[in-house]
């Protein structure tokens, strides 16, 4: 695993007390971090990923203090929520406190609050000792970035140095539980609906137009810029277009073809470099196989149809 020099940490620290901005590995993907209590590097996180400032952001916690310290109110089952996945990819919704700026919430009353288990990411954490906000690393839309050399492609020209922590592992975004009323699942991730039902046993997946603005929940997102298709078969596909399939690429295939292995984990884990490296391919439609219906690829399910809404 790649990590910052100790010099690279407090470069990185000195930026985030003047407001400005530093992108970061997280175990999920890389975030564009600002401090979470400064309303001007938020309007920065906002400006540089061309974002709608009413679309909230999320807060990364070093400790669970801090994340106490951002909620109004921190029920029970959110303690136990916390101490059962943080550090880890879950992010929790709860009222916010006085504490927390209205511009990080995008006007309003709640706040999501969430510890990322990556060394570096808690290092960066500690170091700058403050919750720090941040989206994920890529465009409003966008693909989002599992590598430095994603962040870096795509703030190509941009003042905003990235902490290179290698590949992230999980490689989709974390769960989202709102407490604020009935609890509910805003985006499905890593940690599925049923494990957090042994905490939460009246936990549902929210429906489209439930819950807070999330714009991850927005219909089009994790878009590549080549229309991506989200299909049974290959039977419309010609031998040129971009394909991610399971099955092996046939001998007169001509374009990018990506055999997947048929594990979530595994598949999590590469969706979105695959996705950059098909949009790469200058195909004129990515191809990509529909995944199994079952709880375990619910989260990719989630992301790729996001991907394919906009096609
Ligand atoms: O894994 C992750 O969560 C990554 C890494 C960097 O931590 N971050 C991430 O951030 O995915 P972003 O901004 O791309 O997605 C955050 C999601 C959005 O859908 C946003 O609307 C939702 O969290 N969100 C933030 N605050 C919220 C709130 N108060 N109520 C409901 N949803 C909220
Ligand atoms: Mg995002």
């Amino acid at each position: 695993m790649n990590r910052p020099t100790p010099h690279e940490f407090e470069q990185a620290v000195q930026r985030l007390e003047q407001g400005r901005l530093v992108a970061f590995p997280t175990e999920t993907v890389y975030g564009l971090g600002g401090d979470a209590l400064n309303p001007r590097a938020i309007e920065a996180i906002f400006r540089l990923k061309g974002r709608p400032a009413d679309h909230p952001l999320i807060a990364h916690v070093g400790s669970l203090e801090q994340a106490v310290r951002l909620a109004a109110v921190c029920p029970s089952p959110a303690l136990e929520l916390m101490n059962r996945f943080w550090p880890g990819p879950l992010t929790v919704v709860l009222p916010k406190s006085d504490l927390v700026p209205w511009e990080l919430t995008g006007g309003q009353s709640s706040v999501a609050i969430r510890m990322p288990n990556h060394p570096v990411a808690l290092e960066l954490l500690r170091r700058f000792s403050k919750p720090l906000a941040a989206p994920s690393a890529n465009r409003y839309g966008r693909i989002s970035p599992t590598t430095c050399a994603h962040v870096r492609a795509e703030f190509e020209g941009d003042d905003l140095p990235v902490l290179d922590g290698g590949e992230c592992d999980i490689g989709i975004e974390s769960t989202i539980v709102s407490l604020v009323a009935e609890p509910l699942l805003l985006r499905p991730g890593h940690i599925g609906l049923e494990a957090l039902r042994a905490i939460l046993p009246d936990l549902r997946l929210a429906a489209t137009h439930e819950g807070p603005r999330a714009s991850g929940r927005t219909i089009s997102h994790y878009a590549p810029t080549t229309p991506l298709r989200l299909v049974q078969t290959l039977a419309h596909a010609s031998h040129r277009d971009a394909v991610l399939a399971f099955t092996a690429k046939p001998a007169h295939h001509e374009g990018v073809w990506i055999q997947a292995p048929m594990d979530p984990r595994v598949y999590a884990h590469h969706l979105y470099d695959w996705l950059h490296r098909l949009d790469a391919a200058g195909a004129h439609t990515i191809y990509v196989c529909q995944v199994p219906q079952s709880p375990e690829w619910d989260a990719i399910a989630d992301r790729l149809s996001r991907a394919s809404a906009g096609a």
